[in-house]
């Protein structure tokens, strides 16, 4: 593996050993046996729009596999005054060993790759969010112990969370239902993909998808960058809320998962939140240590 761009990419023994690694990392760091694996190097973080977790996981991840993070905020880069991402790249190439890049178009993902000679990470596009739901994986591995079978449903908008759920969710041979309103479909690549999968299932009916399902996922119904639509969106997703109503359907023990941050009584009810929040800030946890996962892979000693 050279990048991860989106999980479109990656192999199912690609995210498999993303996965071991991850739960390795995890298991050392719980027993303070140190893992300097990226000694010596140095990752840059580009950031297009706010993050608390995926910033705050890669700066602590690096520096507990030995190497150093830089922060690079697009408002202080000349990235930010029109520098393009094709020079950006060549030079950052040269100090770097690697970047992750938070930003909007997934084009200027794969141009970074295109253009730079260092591993790339994708740490959230609109597009898609490969990151996140590697730690989500990993999370729904730990608590039932395999992925291959399981029932998982997400209910709200065929965002950037929806389609690397979709794409991971069905790499590693869990059923994925899906339930959004008509208009707000994930996108027509996940789904050409998707369609081919006897285990994916597409409806807007959020009961329809949750029934018997292991683990429930949401997220919010105004992604970042779409702050403008935030009132017609609330109107379209009014009932694709994960309530009691909702759980009622699902296998009584049924997860939930939630990428962060959530907006309670819109997407999720404070109930629903509260009673699952364990399993949420795991999966935030699981962050941490699936982003280590994929720096080492990437970026460590072949
Ligand atoms: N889930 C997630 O990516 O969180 P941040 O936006 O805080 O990084
Ligand atoms: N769909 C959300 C995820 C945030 C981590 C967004 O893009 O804002």
């Amino acid at each position: 593996m050279k990048h991860l761009l989106k999980l479109l990419d990656c192999s199912t023994d690609e995210i498999k050993q993303i996965l071991d690694l991850a739960d390795q990392l995890k298991y050392e760091k719980k027993h303070n046996i140190p893992h300097p694996l990226l000694a010596g190097k140095s990752v840059g973080l580009i950031f297009q729009k706010s993050s608390t977790r995926t910033r705050v996981s890669f700066e602590t991840g690096i520096y507990q596999l030995g190497g150093q993070p830089l922060f690079l905020s697009a408002r202080d880069l000349q990235i930010g005054r029109g520098e393009p991402v094709q020079d950006t790249a060549r030079v950052l190439s040269r100090y770097l060993d690697g970047i992750m890049i938070r930003t909007y178009a997934q084009k200027e993902v794969e141009d970074l790759a295109k253009m730079g000679s260092i591993p790339i990470i994708n740490g959230l596009t609109d597009f898609c969010h490969p990151c996140q739901v590697l730690a989500d994986l990993m999370t729904i591995r730990e608590k039932y112990g395999k992925l291959a079978g399981l029932k998982m449903c997400y209910i709200g908008d065929g965002n950037n969370m929806a389609n690397s759920l979709i794409v991971g969710g069905l790499k590693m041979g869990l059923n994925v239902s899906i339930a959004t309103p008509k208009n707000y479909q994930p996108a027509a690549e996940v789904l050409a993909f998707a369609k081919e999968n006897p285990n994916f299932f597409l409806t807007d009916d959020p009961f329809e998808a949750a029934v018997d399902a292991d683990i429930v996922f949401t997220d919010t119904w105004a992604s970042m960058g779409q702050e403008s639509e935030k009132e017609e969106r609330q109107k379209a997703f009014a009932g694709y809320q994960v309530n009691d109503a909702l759980m009622a359907v699902t296998k009584p023990d049924a997860m939930v998962q939630h990428c962060l941050p959530a907006y309670r009584g819109q997407e999720i009810t404070e109930k629903v939140f509260e009673e699952h929040a364990d399993e949420i800030f795991e999966e935030a946890e699981n962050r941490l240590h699936a982003q280590k996962a994929v720096m080492v892979t990437l970026m460590g000693n072949k």
